[in-house]
């Protein structure tokens, strides 16, 4: 018998690997719509995405068979609308723990939910909450990561690879049981109310976190410096003194120039 290195009660113990799919998220929001109930922890693992999505309306690529490209449905109906953001948290942590023993510390969680290794992006979500009133019926996870893949297109210059990093192919199948394992225990940590773990865990764990910074926003460049994330999950950046919140659309880090 093959051992199950799912070692978790539900995430990733009903799996199905599809060789191609439009976007393993669509493919799980679909699989919802049926009739037939789905149960938490499905995980749904492709190979090749031909229209994979990022966040903010961009496209997600990866070369086919070399990353981890998977969903996963939880049904947070314990966590309130307004605390939303701890489930982005909770899975921000679960990935980055998981390849945090292979890369080391140069490993960080940029916010609101990339993992950088450097100054590089090595994976990103896509969150997809399905609500019902004040509560969360059901939460689509999308994951991408860059694992074994060596070359991304010349306009890809931030991306970066486990591959690129450590010059060594992984098994993806064995990453993907270790997220899902950590998935399923900051899950019920979460569910357990272990919000400050959560959140603490999250901004120890940040990029350029109480680090004096280059930022745009407002279409102004400006040095600051993040000093939190607030409950709702705006960032909070300190620029001479005073503390401004922003979304996602509203602010940009200044790597260069
Ligand atoms: C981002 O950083 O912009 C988010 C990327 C999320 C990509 C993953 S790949 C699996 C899942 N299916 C999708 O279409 N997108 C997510």
């Amino acid at each position: 018998m093959q051992n199950n290195i799912f070692s978790g009660l539900f995430v990733g113990q009903n799996l199905l690997t599809l060789k191609e799919v439009d976007s393993t998220n669509n493919f799980l929001k679909t699989l919802l719509s049926n009739s037939k109930p789905v149960p938490e922890g499905t995980v749904i693992m492709a190979e090749s995405q031909f229209a994979g999505r990022g966040q903010q309306n961009n496209q997600w690529h990866a070369e086919p068979g070399k990353n981890l490209t998977f969903s996963v449905l939880l049904k947070p109906s314990f966590l309130a609308v307004t605390d939303q953001f701890d489930l982005t948290r909770a899975i921000s942590l679960a990935v980055y723990d998981t390849l945090c023993p292979i890369l080391g510390n140069q490993l960080k969680i940029k916010w609101p939910n990339d993992i950088y290794y450097g100054d590089k992006k090595l994976g990103g979500m896509l969150i997809e909450n399905l609500l019902q009133g004040a509560v969360i019926k059901s939460a689509i996870i999308g994951i991408g990561i860059n694992i074994n893949q060596e070359n991304f297109p010349e306009g890809a210059t931030n991306a970066t690879s486990v591959k690129q990093i450590l010059q060594k192919d992984y098994d993806i199948r064995d990453i993907l049981a270790d997220i899902c394992n950590h998935i399923e225990a900051y899950y019920l940590a979460l569910k357990a109310g272990k919000i400050d773990f959560v959140r603490n865990g999250y901004l120890s764990r940040l990029y350029w976190f109480n680090q004096r910074k280059r930022f745009r926003a407002g279409g102004e460049i400006f040095e600051g410096t993040i000093t939190g994330v607030k409950q709702n999950g705006l960032l909070v950046v300190n620029k001479g003194g005073e503390e401004t919140t922003y979304n996602l659309k509203e602010i940009e880090f200044l790597n260069k120039e």
